[in-house]
């Protein structure tokens, strides 16, 4: 089987980080190793999960930049020297800059707490919430310039039940979200995925 190195991107809690873990040591994700972690903040839950799982972790903080695309060509030069075939965003807080994501196009993926194009933004489960809607859910998409609008990859929905609070919410979607990235990198390393026209389709 193909191998296909990954980077994993975050700033916060970590638990699709620690969902794709599991996954590798687990089931496997097809050929996918995570072989970096990136934090744009060094005190990020996540990075102590990397570091119980013995994965690199390269932590580069924004001050000292003056653009973002100065800050992404020092994390660029470090995905090169690992041999980097995918970047999987999960609650990775930093805008990405254009360059970056055309220097890595069709290989940066990204997961949304809500049904892309509803809901865009930082937060996407409370704006669902407050909004009355009935469902709502989970997208994994592929990164492009634009922000949280790439081809979607994946995307289930989530339904808003009468009796839910912001927390249950929350809990429903986190869980949904650890079962659907784990499920579109291994589809993404068994080569199946194919964006056509922004589209993307599966093959069998
Ligand atoms: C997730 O809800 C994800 O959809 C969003 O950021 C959150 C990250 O959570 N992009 P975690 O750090 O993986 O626990």
């Amino acid at each position: 089987m193909k191998t296909t190195n990954i980077a994993v991107f975050v700033s916060g809690n970590g638990s699709n980080l620690q969902a794709l873990i599991d996954c590798e040591a687990g089931k496997g994700l097809s050929g996918g190793r995570i072989e970096l972690v990136v934090s744009d903040n060094p005190g990020a839950f996540a990075v102590k999960r990397a570091e119980k799982a013995g994965i690199p972790v390269f932590v580069l903080e924004k001050k000292g930049y003056a653009t973002r695309e100065a800050y992404d060509k020092v994390i660029s030069g470090r995905l090169k020297e690992a041999g980097i075939g995918l970047v999987v965003l999960a609650g990775f807080m930093r805008i990405l800059s254009g360059w970056f994501v055309r220097s890595l196009e069709g290989r940066i993926m990204n997961i949304h707490p809500s049904l892309l194009p509803s809901f865009k933004g930082a937060c996407g489960i409370r704006d669902a919430f407050v909004s009355g809607t009935s469902v709502t859910g989970v997208t994994v998409h592929f990164v492009t310039e634009e922000l949280d609008s790439g081809p979607v990859i994946l995307q289930e929905e989530v339904s808003i039940e009468k009796g839910d609070t912001l927390e249950t919410l929350e809990e429903k979607i986190h869980k949904v979200e650890h079962r659907l990235y784990p499920e579109a990198v291994r589809l993404f390393c068994e080569g199946r995925i194919v964006v056509e026209e922004n589209k993307v389709r599966i093959r069998d």
